[in-house]
């Protein structure tokens, strides 16, 4: 059965009313995939893969898809599994099915390896007689409205019985740090400057990231790409990121961290499956959210992030913004979901 059967011809027009509730659980599996692909990724690289056997579905990160220059560390590569992991499960959970999530058991011994070989992470099964998750279900229509908003917000404070609400949704190992305070928004606009100012002069950052620009991964139409990818091949437009990068942050009234106790794979998949419920529960309070991830993309300034933390043996994964705004009005564009299908895969892993 080809996989695009059950897929829309544009990934973000997905339905529940089209789940194919009579097929096969393997045929549900495949389409419950429809959901993991509308995940955020960074550089909208989408570096997962998927291999559908029975009830299960086998996660991959996709090294092919990695960003050494900008992501030296992995950290984005798996932040951005957990965010397509973590919308199976509210999909699953939306559609009463249960899902037990297994770690691949090699997936900590992949930090020393940096080979081309596709990276197990999770086996999800599926069993569609259980009930499903009672609290990630609800998360479930935000999955299509959720996007990475890059405009300036408008400033209106956040009511924090509505922080407080965000807070639940981080998971075992992993915690959510938000602040309005003023002095760590200043030392945050200067480690982003900073952190701008390095990434122009490295050739090769400026390279990774007019690839993908030119790619037109982030929706721009074809001709907007090109002058885009030229524009930072070749000029250092640090100063120009760093002013709108300030105005952004103005706009925003909240700034968060999210960090986790350890600095492994399985720690950053967690910490993408905590940012993706955050991100859905937040799209569905009204709020607009940016990732802002220059400031821990150079180790120095990652550890100064870690250092502003409240607990500072916490590790940080990922650093947004957060606030009230206009939503985009297009959406980025997605992989077809045979592109990140796998058939035959290697199925050795716990059901
Ligand atoms: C791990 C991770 C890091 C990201 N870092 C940034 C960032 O530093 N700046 C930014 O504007 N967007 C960032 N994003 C957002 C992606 O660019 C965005 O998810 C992708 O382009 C797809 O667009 P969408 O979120 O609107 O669907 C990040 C997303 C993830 C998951």
């Amino acid at each position: 059965m080809p996989v695009s059967t059950f897929s829309p011809a544009d990934p973000w027009t997905v339905s529940e009313y089209d789940f194919p509730v009579t097929e096969p659980v393997e045929t549900q599996a495949r389409f419950l995939l429809n959901w993991a692909v509308l995940a955020p990724s960074s550089h909208n690289r989408q570096p997962w893969l998927f291999a559908v056997d029975g009830p299960r579905i086998h996660v991959f990160a996709d090294p092919s898809r990695w960003l050494p220059i900008a992501d030296p560390d992995r950290r984005e590569l798996f932040v951005s599994v957990g965010c397509a992991i973590e919308n199976v499960l509210v999909a699953a959970a939306h559609l009463d099915m249960k899902v037990t999530m297994n770690w691949a058991p090699d997936l900590s011994a992949c930090a020393s390896t940096t080979g081309d070989d596709r990276i197990r992470v999770a086996t999800l099964r599926l069993d569609p007689g259980e009930s499903g998750d009672r609290d990630r279900a609800p998360l479930f229509p935000a999955i299509a409205d959720r996007h990475t908003n890059h405009e300036a917000f408008d400033n209106r404070p956040i009511p924090s019985r509505v922080l407080s609400t965000l807070e639940e949704y981080t998971g075992d190992h992993t915690r959510l740090w938000l602040t309005d305070d003023e002095s760590i928004r200043a030392s945050v606009y200067k480690m982003m400057a900073r952190a701008n100012a390095m990434q122009f002069v490295d050739r090769e950052w400026r390279e990774e990231l007019a690839e993908c620009i030119g790619e037109g991964a982030f929706g721009t139409p074809w001709l907007m790409s090109k002058i885009g990818q030229l524009a930072v091949t070749h000029l250092d437009l640090s100063g120009a990121t760093t002013a709108k990068d300030r105005e952004r942050m103005d706009s925003a009234p909240v700034l968060a961290a999210l960090a986790t106790d350890a600095d492994t794979p399985k720690a950053q998949v967690q910490a993408g499956q905590a940012l993706e419920r955050i991100w859905l529960a937040a799209t569905l309070r009204g709020l607009q959210l940016q990732p802002m991830n220059q400031i821990l993309q150079i180790p120095t300034l990652k550890n100064e992030v870690r250092m502003l933390l409240p607990d500072p043996s916490m590790h940080p994964q990922i650093t947004f913004r957060l606030g009230y705004g206009e939503p985009e009005s297009s959406r980025s564009p997605r992989r077809p979901l045979d592109e990140v299908m796998i058939e035959g895969a290697d199925t050795n892993v716990p059901a």
